[in-house]
């Protein structure tokens, strides 16, 4: 049913004046502010610098700073950068509301700010010797998107969250397999060095390789406490630790592990939809991207559970351990939503049967959308009170999903995607931050074991349990004063949220009436329907069945919202991107409703084409991300999607005119 009115959601787009003093401005309308407060803390940066010591004389002497090669190399650096700002002029901008193509807006200025001020102080996060200020910061935000996801944070309780920044998406994804894979790998390789031990044999009574390789999350969490607390009073422990180390497969390596226990290769499951970082993940970490499995996904590229469900069954039946089950919160290509509870559900019923495996939500994208979900106590906001500010969002089965989110085993969420930060900021968070322990480097050179307060601290040693090494601690000074200014609740970041879904809620209306007047023309179509904030389209020209030439239209069509490589910005009126729909990821009845929408032949949208360059097997989209804050501003009575409308309309008749 639909929601607010047009007048109630004019209303909520006007409240869009709130945003005002959070982002530099389509025109950089707040420059006076990032220019005072940038030159305030480079002076403050200066002052500590010289208050380091000040008895010692300047480096650099004041005659030294006027001699010609000096200057010479001054103006040499000049040059440089001078032809650098000039490039950079190429740059895709980003920033303006008439970009609406990949993931990537206006930057939030406390984020920009706090990022530019503490690259000067450089600090390395590797450790907390590099990094003394900014890893404290980065386990905080951890912490505070640990909270945002629905996660318990309090050390006392088990499970207690943990999280921290990774590079990107991509690298919280590599990490999540990394730390899984040594956690449901670890019963197996106790076992196998401890079981003949006295004191530990009794821990693996009655546990076959099999069973070890699938026990459920808390019972390895609690393996490996136990491991702990008596190898802690093993009078000979350093030698069964060896012996537990040499058994791990981060030792042996994923072939030299699954023979010694005899166990088939592992697998993990992730929908169809998932991003390519997956099967990366899985070459990286030697298991092969074959042994990705992939689940079927409905007519709108949300995970079909079923589908999971029988993977596992067929898992199970091979023998085949399952590492992981994959959700996608917010799909790359169309924002869609997983059906996490059921995902949640499928994992305790696999349990029963005796099936373990680990649930990752892999929420690069949609994971920041959870600040909606929470009101500023932690609790998850109703579905009804969201519905109010809304026309169609959240969906029953949406709200569900983020509901369940502080379910799963861990989550990746990138605040440089719809957190508004400089790019360089994905995150990991996992539900129980003991999974952490399943991991780790100790280089002498950072860590000192004699210390206490580093043995203790281990939250704080970053760069023992993570996957990656230096890295730049502007980051997490970025994310922390966001949070601090826009915590990450529905009373605040989750309204910078709401922008972009009433933003999307819009450009659905009025693409509809878009097609409704071009009906006589082409036939506009959305395929998917929008969970979220990515909206995506495709055209046919009436009369036209083969698909081929629908997607050779549809190219002719991006090409008026693309920057080549050499292409101007300036010279484009809006800013898209595009994907295509897979005719593999679609079921028969599903591919065949989508063809005879567009009006095409159905029997011409097939899995494998005989001849590639008839493109009969997927159909080319035009792709809407929509994140910008500045969408739903008005000016003579249009926003940036009415205006959008109306480009998109002619693009379609001059292509339309130009393909006759
Ligand atoms: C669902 C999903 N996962 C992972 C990633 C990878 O994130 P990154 O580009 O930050 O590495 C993306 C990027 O678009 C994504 O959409």
């Amino acid at each position: 049913m639909p929601g607010p009115s047009t007048s109630q959601r004019r209303r909520n787009a006007a409240s869009s004046d709130f945003l005002a003093p959070w982002f530099l401005g389509a025109a950089a309308e707040n420059e006076a502010t990032l220019e005072r407060l940038l030159i305030a803390f480079l002076r403050d940066h200066v002052y500590w610098r010289r208050n380091f010591h000040p008895e010692d004389p300047p480096v650099i002497g004041a005659a030294e700073q006027l001699a010609p090669d000096y200057l010479a190399a001054v103006a040499r650096m000049e040059q440089a950068l001078r032809e650098l700002s000039a490039r950079l002029k190429r740059s895709v901008p980003l920033y303006s509301p008439r970009y609406v193509g990949h993931m990537a807006s206006d930057l939030l200025l406390p984020g920009l700010l706090a990022q530019l001020v503490t690259t000067l102080y450089n600090p390395n996060n590797v450790s907390a010797e590099a990094g003394p200020v900014t890893v404290d910061l980065e386990v905080e935000v951890g912490q505070q998107l640990a909270r945002m996801l629905g996660y318990a944070t309090d050390s006392r309780r088990a499970p207690a969250a943990y999280g921290h920044l990774t590079s990107g998406g991509t690298v919280a994804n590599y990490e999540a397999l990394w730390l899984h894979r040594a956690a449901r790998l670890y019963p197996l390789a106790a076992a196998d060095a401890l079981g003949a031990v006295p004191a530990f044999a009794g821990l693996f009574r009655g546990l076959d390789a099999w069973r070890l390789a699938n026990l459920p999350w808390p019972r390895i969490a609690a393996l490996q406490a136990r491991i702990e607390a008596l190898l802690a009073r093993a009078p000979d422990a350093a030698a069964l630790r060896a012996r537990l180390a040499a058994a791990r497969v981060e030792r042996l390596g994923m072939a030299g592990f699954l023979a010694r226990h005899g166990l088939a290769a592992p697998v993990v499951i992730a929908p169809r939809t998932a991003h390519y970082s997956w099967p990366k993940a899985m070459q990286l970490l030697g298991l092969g991207d074959a042994q990705l499995w992939p689940a079927a996904v409905d007519a709108h590229m949300r995970l079909e559970p079923d589908s999971v469900a029988r993977l596992l069954r067929q898992a199970w039946r091979a023998r085949q351990p399952v590492l992981a089950v994959i959700g996608v919160l917010g799909t790359t290509e169309f924002g869609t939503i997983d059906p996490i509870a059921r995902l949640v559900e499928l994992r305790e019923q696999a349990a029963r049967r005796g099936q373990g495996f680990a649930l990752h939500v892999d929420a690069a994208w949609g994971g920041y959308l959870s600040c909606l979900f929470r009101d500023p106590r932690g609790r998850l906001v109703p579905r009804s009170a969201l519905r109010k500010a809304f026309r169609y969002f959240p969906s029953a089965a949406v709200h569900r999903a983020f509901g369940a989110l502080r379910l799963a085993d861990s989550v990746t969420v990138d605040p440089h995607k719809l957190g508004y930060i400089p790019f360089g900021a994905g995150a990991f968070i996992a539900r129980d931050r003991r999974l952490a322990g399943f991991v780790g480097q100790r280089p002498v050179y950072l860590y000192d074991e004699a210390n206490p307060a580093q043995s203790t601290d281990r939250l704080g040693q970053l760069g023992d349990y993570i996957l990656e090494g230096s890295k730049a601690g502007a980051a997490a000074a970025a994310v922390y004063v966001c949070n601090r200014v826009l915590p990450l609740d529905s009373a605040h970041f989750g309204r910078v949220c709401a922008q972009t879904l009433h933003a999307s809620e819009h450009l659905y209306d009025r693409l509809r009436e878009t097609a409704a007047r071009l009906a006589p023309l082409c036939r506009l179509v959305l395929p998917v329907e929008p969970d979220t904030n990515v909206c995506c389209l495709a055209v046919n020209p009436a009369g036209n069945r083969a698909l081929a030439t629908t997607n050779r239209f549809g190219r002719a069509l991006y090409a008026r919202f693309a920057i080549g490589r050499a292409g101007k910005p300036q010279g484009s009126e809006f800013l898209g991107s595009h994907t295509s729909l897979l005719r593999a990821n679609l079921k028969d009845a599903d591919a065949r409703r989508i063809a005879r929408r567009l009006g095409l032949d159905p029997a011409g949208f097939v899995v494998a084409p005989r001849d590639a360059a008839r493109e009969a097997d997927h159909l080319f989209l035009l792709r809407h991300t929509l994140m910008n804050p500045w969408l739903m501003h008005a000016s003579d009575g249009r926003n940036f999607l009415d205006r959008y409308c109306e480009y998109l309309e002619q693009a379609i008749r001059a292509t339309l005119a130009d393909f006759a």
